[in-house]
């Protein structure tokens, strides 16, 4: 694996090259590092879903430098141009209607007649994308249903020996995945996950704004259609068993090898205590939870993860809430 720095031009074109030639580059975006490869290249696609070990029926987010590159290949309904033009470049993925046209294969969109588009706001992928003219079809940088990689050492741990590069660009700003949207013909917007992008943020632009209800939420990953796909219940798990804890109740007592993890740093804490915030702020709780998820799963001293689970639902703890159960929630 080349490590390359995102800040340097000659080597965002050594990982251009890597790209136009198939290969697979994980790069920095201000949500989460993605594992990249050039969308147009259905072989390039495919080495994506088996470096993951993701399954193929879980699409892929395209990233592009600009509008015009989402008008060649999705129809634009007005609601997502406004959306577009209020949160572009940043944490927003739309899903579109596809056109027809063949650029994009089929298999980067697991053969649904929509595409999911996102406009990533870190300088160095943006740069990368323009300079190279590319749509990048990433996922996040981690092995399938695994914590998400927030720095570049969590690509280099657990992705390393199974990409071409690594485009370094320091910690991830936001440290979750982008908010997802669904946009129809009928104008109508959907979240498909939430993230670092507000229902209340988007209810300023598109009133009539939805949250995707699972109503099978007794159902298995396994058996599920997946209306919403990719949807996992189980996702972003450590290796380590983990468990919540209601905030500000006393944190589960027995096994002396658990870990707690708290959201605010708390006044009086033993050695396995590790806090998200100094005091309680969503922004920073997003920012390190999947950093601190990881030093733990990694930690030889801990068995068990027992994490404080917010209480409140505004802004950004809807999508810490969400990352936290599925990470919570038993596999299949
Ligand atoms: O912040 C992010 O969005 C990061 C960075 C790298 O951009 N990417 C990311 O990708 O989180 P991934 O693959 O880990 O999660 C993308 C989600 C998946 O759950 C997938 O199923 C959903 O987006 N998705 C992709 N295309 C879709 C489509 N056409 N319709 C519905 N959901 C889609
Ligand atoms: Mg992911």
């Amino acid at each position: 694996m080349r490590r390359l720095q995102g800040s340097d031009a000659a080597d965002r074109s050594e990982a251009i090259q890597i790209l136009r030639s198939g290969g697979l580059v994980a790069v920095p975006t201000e949500t989460v590092y993605g594992l990249a490869a050039d969308a147009t290249n259905s072989s390039a696609v495919s080495t994506i879903f088996e470096a993951k070990g993701r399954p193929q029926n879980d699409p892929l987010i395209v990233h592009i430098a600009d509008r015009g590159q989402a008008e060649q290949v999705c129809h634009l309904p007005v609601i997502a141009r406004l959306l577009m033009e209020t949160f572009w470049p940043g944490p927003l993925t739309i899903v579109l209607p596809r056109l027809s046209s063949r650029m994009i294969p089929t298999l980067v969109s697991s053969g649904h007649p929509t595409l999911a588009l996102r406009m990533p706001g870190h300088p160095s992928l943006r740069s990368l994308l323009e300079e190279g003219q590319l749509f990048l079809a990433a996922p996040s940088a981690n092995p399938f249903g695994y914590i998400s990689p927030t720095r570049p050492e969590h690509v280099e741990q657990t992705m390393g020996d199974r990409i071409d590069a690594l485009l370094d660009g320091g910690p991830c700003q936001h440290g979750i995945e982008s908010t997802i949207v669904q946009v129809d013909d009928r104008e109508e917007v959907t979240i498909l996950r939430p993230g670092p992008i507000t229902q209340a943020d988007l209810a300023k632009f598109a009133p009539n704004v939805k949250l995707y209800n699972d109503s099978r939420d007794g159902e298995s990953d396994a058996r599920r259609a997946h209306p919403a796909p990719g949807m996992m219940k189980s996702h972003y798990r450590p290796s380590k068993g983990l468990i919540l804890f209601p905030e500000n109740s006393d944190p589960p007592s027995g096994d002396p090898q658990t870990a707690f993890v708290y959201l605010r740093k708390p006044p009086e804490f033993t050695d396995l205590a590790f806090w998200l915030s100094e005091d309680g702020s969503g922004r920073e709780i997003a920012h390190n939870l999947f950093h601190t998820l990881r030093k733990i799963d990694n930690d030889p001293r801990v068995r068990k993860i027992a994490v404080e689970f917010p209480s409140g639902n505004e802004g950004v703890l809807s999508a810490v809430r969400d990352r936290l159960q599925r990470a919570a929630a038993p596999l299949g």
